[in-house]
């Protein structure tokens, strides 16, 4: 098969002046991409900024050959959000692709962390995903074209110690993803999460240097960069690190239909066993699917 290419494509990564959104940056534009990078520049915290962080990206593209004009809004910030998508829109009047990769991590127990700082996490990783999207949607919607890479996390998939804001964020986005993914389908946008592990500075104090040595952020770039591309899937979360690459999905068991009569809690406790029992278990593609299952139990009595 043909190389993938991002020729005449406009693409913008959020979050891209460092970490894993420098590499995807970096990377479209090495496959003919036109990019916006777009990064705050503030500390891992979600303070301070400035627009030095994306000019330094723009600059290295620029230096092989590249296409690229930085952006220093805020995902979370409307005028800022709306001046990303014009900037790309008149520089190049189109966009096929976004990265919504941005991201600020606040991790404390639940019992310390303040709901100043949920609703930090919550908001920088949601919403500053849903307003992006929201800004390209109707333009890739229109176009007929359209690939959306949302950046998830097993922190939210899988629960992580001190992160139950950032888990709670991460596993928003997966929940916007499910069902975009289906308003998107009939205008050929795609929507799918990437799941990372690498070495960055959110990860640098987490793990020992012989660990994040095999974690280089651009072993995730190309999970990133297939989902960009024309036959990607939709729908999906795939997870990347050190260059291993797997599906993570939510899975239904078959369970158990326990009948109408006499229906009690007890019932539910004694049937632990068949309830989770994992054989026929399945992944669906949207919540229908799971009253479908309901109605196909009741028929079989
Ligand atoms: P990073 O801190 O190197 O990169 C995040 C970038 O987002 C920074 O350049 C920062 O300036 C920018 N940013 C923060 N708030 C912003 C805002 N409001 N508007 C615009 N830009 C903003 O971290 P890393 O590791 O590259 O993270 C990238 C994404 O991957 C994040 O969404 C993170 O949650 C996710 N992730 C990373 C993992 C890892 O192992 N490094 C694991 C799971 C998820």
């Amino acid at each position: 098969m043909a190389d993938i290419r991002f020729d005449g494509k406009v693409v913008i990564v959020t979050g891209a002046g460092g970490g894993l959104g420098r590499q995807h940056a970096l990377e479209f534009a090495r496959r003919g991409a036109k990019v916006v990078v777009n990064d705050l520049g503030g500390s891992m915290d979600g303070s301070g900024g400035s627009s030095e962080a994306a000019q330094k990206v723009v600059e290295e593209i620029k230096a092989f050959g590249g296409e690229a004009i930085a952006n220093g809004s805020s995902v979370t910030d409307d005028a800022g959000v709306a001046l990303m998508v014009k900037q790309a829109m008149d520089t190049w009047g189109r966009i096929d692709i976004l990265v919504a990769n941005a991201g600020i991590l606040r991790d404390k127990s639940f019992s310390k962390m303040t709901i100043e700082d949920f609703e930090l996490v919550l908001n920088v990783h949601l919403m500053g995903t849903v307003k992006p999207v929201k800004a390209v949607w109707e333009i890739m919607k229109a176009q007929n074209y359209g690939r959306i890479i949302v950046t998830t996390s097993s922190s939210g998939l899988y629960g992580n110690f001190g992160q139950s804001n950032y888990g709670a964020a991460k596993l928003g986005i997966i929940g916007f993803m499910n069902t975009i993914k289906l308003e998107g389908q009939k205008n050929n946008v795609h929507i799918n999460a990437i799941s990372p592990v690498a070495a960055t500075r959110m990860t640098e104090n987490l793990m020992p240097p012989a660990m994040l040595e095999k974690l280089k952020p651009e072993y995730v770039t190309p999970g990133v960069v297939y989902l960009a591309s024309e036959e990607a899937p939709t729908g999906a979360i795939l997870a990347a690190g050190a260059g291993v690459f797997a599906l993570a999905r939510i899975y239904e068991t078959d369970g158990v239909h326990l009948g109408e009569k006499g229906l009690s809690a007890e019932e539910v406790r004694d049937s632990w066993a068949k309830i989770s029992d994992e054989a026929g278990q399945q992944a669906y593609f949207q919540g229908g699917e799971q009253g479908g299952k309901i109605f196909r139990k009741l028929s079989e009595g």
